[in-house]
């Protein structure tokens, strides 16, 4: 509890760190031709899985990012008059809270669930009735449930869209939407297609891809940018890593996967750092893999980024905060802009409100 003349409460706050700017979603901006028409195709969509997507969707899904968060107002907010209905079954404090402030960013209404005691689950309500129910209160659902099949279960019923929001250990596709966005704002030449071999980047993944969604997720996202990735070294001493076919399909889309497991031999060689160390193991979330741990005495290479998606635990030490390496912070900041991006094109047509951005204050 506060008390009397504590000090810290007369310190002015803290300036915002390098990574939380507008120079690098505008050097983004700036790198990515605008070609609205292949977002046309989200409009009034389902968004389920990395797979429903292709590169030059999701290229442009970063560009409107950018431009949203190069852009600190919006004088015309797209969204105003529509209701999101976020339904959170399990706890969340990343995608429900940066999904809400997206929302209310692009003017629009929110009806929350945080608890599924509060709903008729609780009196034994059909996921499939809920959907029913839901077509009649919301212009577009947000949806995050512990058991994978859920999102399946309603998506018959539904009339208005849906997005994953992180399915039990299935996937969780708009989380590896920022994990690429802040990827490729760190480094913009790397959503050339035709990178040359020596500007490719290794990625470093600790974390379990069968047993985790963001891991699923990113995976099948990467593999649509093989061409700028040397390759995926998946850190970790757990068995049974991929589920069956996982690996092959990634092989085949041209991403190159291998396993390790001396994290300190692998850390110097790698540009990105990605830790995650929580999965759905049995009917519950446990920490997974934390014999691979993150501190600033790791032997990182001097200019590797650190991303981190999920509930910080002592898998990645705090004294990597006031570090270079920490884009993790700017990888929750930015799950805010590519969820902007995302919902303006599921609900609007993008012709519509494509200048939106241009006409604000900055
Ligand atoms: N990224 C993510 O899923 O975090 P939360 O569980 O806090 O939403």
């Amino acid at each position: 509890m506060a008390v009397p003349n504590d000090p810290q409460l007369e310190r002015p706050l803290k300036p915002k760190d390098g990574t939380a700017g507008i120079e690098r979603p505008r050097a983004l901006l700036d790198s990515l031709p605008e070609d609205p028409r292949p977002l046309m195709s989200l409009s009034s969509r389902h968004v389920v899985s990395s797979r429903q997507f292709d590169r030059d969707t999701l290229l442009q899904l970063f560009r409107l990012a950018a431009q949203y968060e190069s852009t600190p107002a919006l004088l015309h907010p797209p969204l105003a008059g529509k209701i999101l209905i976020s339904a959170f079954y399990e706890p969340s404090t990343r995608t429900r809270l940066s999904f809400e402030s997206a929302w209310h960013r692009l003017g629009g209404d929110i009806m929350s669930i945080t608890d599924a005691r509060s709903t008729g689950i609780a009196k034994g309500e059909s996921l499939p009735d809920i959907a029913e129910m839901f077509n009649n209160y919301g212009d577009v659902i947000v949806l995050r449930n512990t058991e994978a099949e859920a999102i399946y279960e309603m998506l018959d019923s539904l009339r208005i869209p849906i997005i994953n929001a992180g399915n039990g250990i299935d996937e969780h596709p708009t989380q590896a939407m920022a994990d690429v966005y802040t990827i490729f704002k760190w480094r913009p030449e790397l959503t050339s297609p035709d990178l040359p071999a020596g500007k490719r980047i290794r990625i470093g993944i600790i974390g379990v891809p069968s047993r985790m969604r963001t891991v699923r997720s990113l995976l099948l996202m990467l593999a649509y940018f093989a061409s700028s990735i040397e390759e995926v070294a998946i850190l970790s001493h757990e068995d049974n890593l991929f589920d069956e076919g996982q690996h092959e399909e990634l092989t085949k889309a041209g991403l190159s996967v291998r396993v390790a497991t001396d994290l300190d031999g692998e850390l110097p060689n790698l540009d990105v750092v990605y830790i995650n160390a929580i999965a759905w193991v049995g009917d519950t979330f446990e920490a997974m893999g934390m014999d691979m741990r993150l501190s600033a005495a790791s032997p990182l290479k001097k200019d590797a980024i650190i991303l981190h998606p999920l509930a910080r635990g002592e898998e990645l030490s705090t004294d990597l905060d006031k570090t270079s390496h920490n884009w993790y912070f700017a990888q929750a900041r930015g799950a805010v802009f590519i969820r902007m991006a995302l919902l303006t094109c599921m609900v609007r047509r993008i012709g519509e409100v494509m200048d939106v951005p241009d006409t604000s204050r900055g």
